[in-house]
């Protein structure tokens, strides 16, 4: 028995892939310029808007995930040279139309089948997580999806990791959290959670007060993990 009863999901980049919805916007046509930098343009746009989540949650200057999210995106074009208002609209919009993983049905369906609760735990605002499950089509599966805003601060705040005990009444032993980010895992262990942090790119382990309880390259190992494959 692993003691697991709760599964509990990072969103962006865990269980939806952003990067597939950005190359596939460069792969269309009259968008060469985005083309030729499209990489570079989204990994700066995620770590902008990581590092604005990060430095508003310790400045107390809390705004919602829908403004870093913008705010990124614009340092990001900006140092491409490409600011373009249509483009900007365009890989917004991304956020909003995001599909899940390939293995993320069938993860989160044997998930269930197994009787354990599911849930995502996110900085993404009510709005943008409702638009992207449903349009990953993923929410039957979900028993709850909770949103950083209940809180008004960013992760790594431990009051966020906290709304999972407030909605499912569970010890942290009890949750089995995924995040594709090493520094969320890191502090979701730190916080008493069962981790895993799902390293697709290979990345070298973050350097943090605590380390991820396991790592894997995606998610078809979390029913087994959960004890219920
Ligand atoms: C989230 C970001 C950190 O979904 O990926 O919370």
């Amino acid at each position: 028995m692993s003691g697991i009863k709760i599964c509990v999901f990072d969103a962006y980049g865990t269980l939806f892939d952003v990067a597939a919805a950005a190359r596939a916007l460069a792969g269309q046509p009259e968008r060469e310029d985005f083309a030729a930098v499209w990489q570079q343009v989204a990994a700066d746009w995620r770590q902008k808007q990581l590092s604005y989540s990060w430095l508003r949650a310790v400045a107390r200057d809390h705004c919602d995930f829908w403004q870093v999210t913008q705010d990124g995106l614009d340092w990001a074009l900006e140092r491409a040279g490409l600011q373009d208002a249509e483009l900007r609209e365009a890989l917004l919009g991304l956020y909003w139309e995001l599909e899940a993983y390939p293995e993320v049905p069938a993860m989160l369906a044997a998930l269930k089948a197994g009787g354990l609760q599911t849930a995502i735990l996110s900085n993404g605002s009510p709005e943008m997580l409702d638009g992207a499950v449903r349009s990953a089509g993923i929410g039957g599966d979900l028993d709850a999806v909770l949103s950083v805003e209940d809180v008004g601060i960013f992760k790594p705040d431990a009051r966020v990791y906290d709304l999972v005990g407030a909605r499912f009444d569970c010890a942290p032993s009890e949750v089995l959290f995924v995040s594709s980010n090493g520094w969320d895992a890191a502090f979701g262990s730190a916080y008493g959670f069962d981790t895993l942090w799902v390293n697709r790119a290979g990345e070298p382990v973050d350097r943090l007060v605590s380390q991820p309880g396991r790592v894997a390259r995606d998610l078809t190992g979390v029913p087994e993990i959960a004890g219920v494959s």
